[in-house]
């Protein structure tokens, strides 16, 4: 039955359509070829037989049918290829063998359900009223609430829950598409009441999350202004962008993403007929997010808030860009308009949807964008200030990867600084290869990039030898496995038993028991010792217990985040060969660590 319809759905579906959504195919005799999207290479080695449907690398001996293409780029299993090509042919699924169904179908199924019933409440029920109000209040209109699907989450500690028990859900996958949290007795109860709903759509549009801003402001300190879906299988913040399924064709069409903050103003940027907008939701904009971008465009115009933490977040997805070959423009709204002060995009809009298309049209190239800034910062006629001035620059020029437009701006910034060219350019090469030496000394990146884990667990291990009144606590709350390193773990058992057998600490007693076995170890307690010294001499007694515990929840979070993954590696495992049983125990080792990861709260 599978099968005929895997054929029913290739017949209907071009190979070549297929991949020319992600990459620029060029016909080559009765091909089609292309720079291989599975690695890197210059000259194309990636080809499409339309004849035969398939593709077929000869750089890296990628190859299969459109399935597989889609299943490759998309990184996602058999059963969402399955469903996303479905829905391109129009071909419906029958109802397949339950096993054929992965758990992340099962999960967006939850979430579309999830989705239908909030935004009916939103809609037609009594107590939407505040929300029916709310849309109102600001200007949205009701084909806007539709597409979107804006919802209302009651005021209710379960009726989600017994509505998707009804359709027949497991408690457990309810929970695992991040719809409920446990309490202390482990019953589940409903994530978002009383919010505003927005549903957070993958880039092919299946909803993988929601985002719940509260309604009546007094009340923010009750979790916030929005509540988030936590991580899950199938929601990982760092690879959605909201409003990218609306935006992609236009985004394609312009050749031109426009970010900005808040999913409000990709909401009411649509609504005013602006399409090629997308959020970074508030933070920086991450290389997943904007290598799927890529897919559409290269060209992105950031409109960021004015406040410091959107300049930090949008600086920090700048140089990320940039390192991919994007370019980046800064958008900037006029700071007023007819005596209404504009915050974000949402409120130009708001004074009319002319006042944001100009401001789009007027973005300033990122290195303008740059020296507009360090210019208006900085007196070019005093001579430390012009120094500093060449020097901000000389910096951002650097990160350029192409060299005419390098030079380019090397001219222009001795034009305005009304510095000979040749100083400047000198300049610049000595900042330059500095950068290349840094480039080819790998070793030195090597160490001074220090795994998170490492460092946090030597200042915990810093701070017991330096008070080692704690070291009850620590052993209380300390997992060997938490610990990064082999040598640290070793040093954590030896540790364990000393605490055991001995009454107080010794650090020179502790060391000797190394001395014999394990040089490479006393080095280490010994660099441990003046770490100490070194970061926590003056810490009072109180100062000394919250860095433990602090480091220790750090330590347990990342350890569970790890052991995450392993699982939901294994779960696809267990998904490509069917078994059942197997996903079923691995779900629920799935949902009792995120579970102990959520009581975590960091
Ligand atoms: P904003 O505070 O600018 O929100 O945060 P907004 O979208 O413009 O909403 P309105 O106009 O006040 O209704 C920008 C983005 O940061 C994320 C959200 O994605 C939001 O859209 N954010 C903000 C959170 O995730 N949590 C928060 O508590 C606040
Ligand atoms: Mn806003």
């Amino acid at each position: 039955m599978l099968n005929s319809q895997v054929d029913e759905i290739k017949s209907k579906l071009d190979i070549v359509d297929i991949i020319s959504e992600y990459i620029q195919l060029k016909q080559a005799g009765t091909n089609w070829k292309a720079p291989c999207p599975f690695h890197n290479e210059k000259t194309p080695s990636f080809m499409v037989s339309r004849d035969k449907q398939i593709f077929h690398c000869f750089g890296c001996g990628e190859g299969g049918d459109a399935f597989t293409f889609v299943q490759k780029i998309e990184n996602i299993e058999f059963p969402e290829a399955l469903r996303l090509l479905a829905d391109k042919a129009g071909v419906k699924l029958k109802k397949v063998d339950q096993t054929m169904v992965s758990q992340k179908t099962k999960l967006m199924d939850i979430l579309k359900l999830t989705a239908e019933f909030f935004h009916k409440v939103l809609l037609s029920s009594k107590e939407g009223i505040i929300a029916r109000n709310y849309i109102a209040k600001r200007k949205l209109n009701p084909e806007t609430v539709s597409d979107f699907k804006i919802g209302y989450a009651p005021d209710s500690w379960d009726i989600l829950l017994n509505l998707l028990r009804k359709k027949g859900f497991k408690d457990n996958d309810i929970f695992l598409a991040g719809l409920e949290v446990k309490n202390d007795r482990g019953q589940l109860y409903d994530r978002f009441r009383q919010r505003l709903m927005f549903p957070i759509s993958d880039h092919n549009g299946n909803i993988v999350g929601f985002t719940g801003r509260i309604l009546d402001e007094s009340r923010e300190n009750q979790g916030g202004k929005y509540v988030n879906t936590p991580q899950t299988m199938i929601y990982n913040k760092s690879l959605v962008v909201f409003g990218l399924d609306k935006a992609k064709s236009e985004i394609r069409k312009k050749d031109l993403a426009v970010v900005v903050e808040g999913n409000m103003d990709v909401i009411a940027s649509h609504q005013a007929g602006v399409t090629n907008v997308i959020a970074s939701s508030g933070t920086a904009l991450t290389q997943e997010q904007l290598k799927i971008l890529q897919r559409y465009t290269n060209n992105i115009a950031l409109c960021f808030d004015a406040d410091l933490a959107g300049q930090v977040a949008a600086e920090r997805g700048i140089d990320t860009a940039l390192s991919l070959g994007i370019n980046v423009s800064v958008i900037t709204l006029p700071k007023e308009i007819g005596g209404k002060t504009v915050k974000d995009p949402d409120d130009c809009i708001k004074q009319g949807v002319e006042h944001w298309q100009q401001a789009i049209s007027e973005a300033k190239s990122i290195m303008e964008f740059y020296f507009d800034k360090v210019f208006e910062q900085f007196d070019k006629n005093n001579p430390i200030q012009k120094k500093e001035i060449a020097a901000r620059l000389l910096k951002q020029i650097a990160k350029i990867a192409d060299k005419v437009e390098q030079n380019h701006w090397l001219g222009k910034l001795a034009e305005k600084l009304d510095v000979p060219a040749n100083i400047l350019q000198e300049t610049f090469n000595n900042l330059k290869v500095k950068n290349e030496y840094q480039k080819t000394e790998p070793r030195i990146e090597n160490i001074a990039v220090k795994n998170r884990e490492v460092v946090l667990a030597e200042q915990l291990f810093a701070l017991i030898f330096k008070y080692p009144q704690n070291i009850a606590y620590l052993v209380d709350h300390l997992e060997k496995e938490m610990l990064p390193l082999n040598e640290l773990q070793k040093i954590y058992t030896e540790l364990v038993m000393y605490y055991n057998n001995n009454s107080g600490f010794d650090y020179f007693e502790f060391e000797k028991i190394f001395a014999n076995q394990d040089q490479e170890i006393v080095k280490i307690l010994s660099t441990l010792l003046l770490l100490a010294d070194k970061d926590f001499f003056n810490f009072t007694e109180e100062q000394v217990g919250t860095e433990i515990i602090n480091i220790l929840c750090e330590l347990k979070k990342s350890y569970l985040v790890k052991k995450l993954k392993q699982v939901q590696q294994l779960i696809s495992e267990a998904e490509k060969n069917r078994d059942s049983r197997q996903i079923e125990e691995l779900s629920k080792d799935f949902s009792a660590l995120s579970q102990q990861l959520q009581g975590l709260k960091v």
